[in-house]
């Protein structure tokens, strides 16, 4: 059964409108004005609503900028008194689904609702649709690092173990962190990323927790934060090595409890997060400068995955090689270049320090570089001299 909300401040209109479309199986629920309508607004979520235009305290079109400020997916369908038809137009202008007339003509109204309702549902059927077109990468190599990072991601993923997941730059550690949401049984909740080094310290709570309007100087609205929003999915941790103590404090509680409190509020809300933490920084030695908590450690690294460099397990690279040429090669849509075995061997024994990141990287230019093949001297010539500055 589909919601809807009626905010108009004549009662008469919102009784005869009421009755309709309950007669019609719609579930229906009134505000007498747009702050009593917004704040209905705000506590769930309605499949449409109806909003009249000329109102006491917030009127249509405040309540039309305030609501697409909270939710913009819910299709507004404003209504017009005789007065106030250019209002409407310009609301719709403003993102209004449509508008309708005063006093309303029922078929009108039936057609107008039944439409919006189709193209909401149309839009959240391309989101999930779109969610599932962004697949995850496939993890390339035959190494028998890569195949026991494998075999680990399938015995770890369907449990709710934390995983902690080290290793240099660029190796893929991201890559594996989504690789243990997707077959986890969690894909109905999101995977949810938070850059602990990208945030700086002060905001690094409200970010993780949330927070209430007014908490602080700059919290004019409420926020959910990372934690709430991967409730029922993953929490993806990254760089947790940049943690502040006093954030990780609170981590810690979050991870011991299943609750958090957003930052200026008071109520405990249980979250079900799994969490999967990542670091290119040796934590041990973290802990022993007491800059991380040795009981966070513990609690988030129930298994440990360590994804090795690329120069452990160079082995692989022509296997990376050959798909980032097929992936490239297709966004630039140009046809598949070949390369040489030589500059594959060339390659192959680079230092690679910034590993399968900069490998990527290094076969675009090349791409973009080389004549119809890659060979021996474009790696000789557009690579290598880089080692040398
Ligand atoms: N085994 C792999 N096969 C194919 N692509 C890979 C593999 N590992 C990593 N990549 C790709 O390399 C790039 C870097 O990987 P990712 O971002 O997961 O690394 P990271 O370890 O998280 O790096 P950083 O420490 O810098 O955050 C990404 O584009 C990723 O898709
Ligand atoms: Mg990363």
């Amino acid at each position: 059964m589909s919601n809807i909300l009626i905010i108009d401040d004549e009662k008469s209109i919102r009784k005869t409108l009421s009755e309709i479309l309950s007669f019609e199986g719609y579930k229906i629920e009134d505000a007498a004005d747009g702050e009593e309508g917004l704040a209905l607004y705000k506590q769930k979520t309605y499949d449409v609503v109806l909003c009249d235009i000329k109102m006491p305290k917030l009127d249509g079109m405040e309540f039309l900028q305030k609501a697409a400020e909270h939710n913009s997916d819910v299709p507004i369908i404003m209504i017009s008194g005789h007065g106030t038809i250019e209002t409407a137009v310009e609301a719709v202008k403003k993102g209004a689904y449509d508008f309708i007339q005063k006093p309303p003509d029922l078929n009108r109204l039936l057609i107008t609702i039944r439409n919006a309702k189709e193209r909401n549902n149309l839009v959240k059927e391309s989101k999930v649709l779109k969610r599932k077109a962004t697949k995850v990468e496939d993890i390339i190599g035959n190494s028998e690092e890569i195949k026991k990072i494998k075999a680990t991601i399938d015995k770890v993923a369907a449990t709710d173990a934390r995983v902690l997941i080290t290793g240099e730059n660029g190796v893929g550690k991201e890559l594996v962190a989504r690789w243990i949401h997707e077959k986890s049984n969690r894909t109905a909740g999101q995977l949810v990323e938070v850059n602990c080094a990208a945030i700086p310290s002060e905001l690094i709570e409200s970010e993780l927790f949330g927070h209430e309007k007014g908490s602080f100087t700059s919290a004019i609205k409420q926020r959910i934060g990372k934690f709430e929003q991967a409730n029922g999915g993953t929490l993806f941790l990254d760089e947790i090595g940049d943690m502040s103590l006093s954030a990780q404090a609170k981590v810690l509680r979050a991870l011991q409890e299943g609750k958090i409190t957003r930052v200026g509020g008071e109520k405990e809300i249980n979250v079900d997060v799994r969490v999967i933490a990542a670091t290119n920084k040796d934590l041990f030695q973290e802990v022993e400068e007491k800059k991380f908590r040795l009981d966070l450690y513990h609690r988030l690294s129930v298994i440990i995955i360590h994804v090795p460099s690329l120069n452990e397990r160079n082995e692989d690279i022509p296997l990376l090689i050959e798909r980032f040429l097929i992936d490239i090669c297709t966004e630039y849509g140009i046809a598949k270049k070949n390369i040489e075995a030589g500059a594959i061997k060339l390659l192959q024994d680079y230092n690679w320090t910034g590993n399968i990141r900069e490998l990527r990287n290094v076969i675009e230019r090349l791409v973009i570089l080389s004549g119809k093949a890659i060979s021996t001297e474009d790696v000789t010539h557009y690579v290598m001299p880089k080692s040398l500055v």
